[in-house]
């Protein structure tokens, strides 16, 4: 007979400015009536998702959420970076105006990191703060975006310039939800698993090289949760260690935007981690064998470490970055796998850091 504890899910408790815990397991969609009731008396609950997962998944969210006696209504965008425009995020308030949704209600975030941040953002200003659920479904949103608490939104001048600091209340990462998540998005959550292992966990940097990620996928998100835990718990606000989780993300939001948001963020991300390494390497800051392991898991999760961009413009973009600090950047550069540490680049040697970098360079 099969144990009852054996399909428990494995659960992350964040001590952040509100506690709560990150659950990771198969089947938590199914079950987000009961899991969400423990923790709140919410009536009603409005559902963020795009037009990709609501058909997947929403039914599903819906009817459990139904049995649980929380009433519930969908508000689906269509999928893509463009879902956090500001015109999205005033349509998703006055929907929720229209819902008559009060302080004790939810607001539950279905998708990708752009459900999470768009949702995140609204759950924060609406009535200034109602309550909140992420239930990830792509692998980015599972390791990084629904956990931590940065909500978002895009302006004409530039990606997150309007958000806020709001922890949800749970986090329900259901991995059977990732069986229907495409190749090129399984390689973009992949991205920035490789940038933890980097980061903080050379064991976990090990087990991805030698078995994928998606052959393992709870034991590597609570992995990359419990990380992105101490960080958070350590440094909420983003004015210290967090900066770490920054590894690869300086040179690689240089990369999204000369490809006017082209080049997903994992592959970017992928990129910068490549080139921010060769460069450490050629200063003298790592061994050769760094860059090398780096190249080869990105290379093996068909992630790029190249780009065509050329180096004067990825160095003004880097500098344009919105975490530029007195006109330089802290650039987070590795020592070795599992271990990084920041290190301000003035802008007039940004430049160099950045052919530094360069496959050729
Ligand atoms: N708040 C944070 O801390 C944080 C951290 C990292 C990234 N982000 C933000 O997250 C966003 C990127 O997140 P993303 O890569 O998840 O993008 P996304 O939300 O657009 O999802 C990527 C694509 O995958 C699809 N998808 C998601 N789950 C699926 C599933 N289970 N099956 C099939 N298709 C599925 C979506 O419809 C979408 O087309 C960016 O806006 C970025 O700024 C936020
Ligand atoms: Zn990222």
């Amino acid at each position: 007979m099969k144990s009852e504890l054996s399909n428990e899910p494995m659960r992350v408790g964040v001590k952040a400015s509100r506690a709560y815990e990150v659950l990771i397991g198969r089947g938590l969609i199914d079950q987000a009536g009961q899991r969400i009731r423990a923790v709140s008396n919410a009536k009603k609950a409005v559902i963020v998702s795009d037009d990709v997962v609501f058909p997947l998944y929403g039914a599903l969210l819906e009817s459990s959420l139904g049995k649980s006696g929380i009433e519930s209504a969908a508000y689906v965008f269509y999928h893509g970076e463009d879902g956090k425009s500001l015109q999205n995020y005033a349509s998703l308030l006055e929907f929720m105006s229209d819902m008559r949704l009060n302080r004790d209600d939810l607001l539950l975030s279905l998708g990708g990191g752009v459900a999470g941040d768009l949702g995140g953002f609204a759950a924060s200003t609406f009535l200034r703060g109602i309550g909140f659920v992420q239930v990830p479904t792509s692998l980015l949103a599972d390791v990084d975006s629904s956990v931590g608490g940065k909500t978002a939104v895009n302006l004409p001048s530039g990606k997150n310039r309007a958000g806020s600091f709001y922890q949800p209340m749970l986090v329900l990462c259901d991995t059977a939800a990732l069986e229907t998540l495409p190749e090129r998005e399984y390689a973009n959550g992949c991205a920035e698993i490789v940038k933890y292992g980097m980061i903080g966990d050379e064991a976990l940097f090990d087990k991805i090289a030698s078995r994928p990620v998606k052959e393992n996928y709870a034991k590597v998100i609570r992995a990359c949760v419990e990380m992105k835990k101490r960080f958070v718990e350590q440094d909420e606000r983003d004015r210290g260690v967090r900066a770490l989780l920054n590894f690869g993300h300086t040179v690689g939001h240089a990369v999204e935007k000369l490809s006017e948001y082209r080049v997903p963020h994992g592959r970017a991300v992928a990129i910068g981690m490549a080139c921010v390494t060769r460069a450490a390497v050629r200063k003298g800051l790592c061994e050769e064998s760094t860059a090398e392991r780096l190249e080869a898991l990105l290379t093996s999760y068909g992630l790029p470490c190249e780009t065509a961009c050329d180096s004067a413009s990825l160095a003004e973009a880097c500098l344009s970055d919105k975490k530029a600090v007195n006109g330089g950047v802290n650039l987070i550069m590795p020592e070795r796998i599992g271990a990084c540490r920041a290190l301000y680049v003035p802008s007039n040697e940004m430049i160099d850091w950045i052919s530094a970098g360069r496959k050729n360079g």
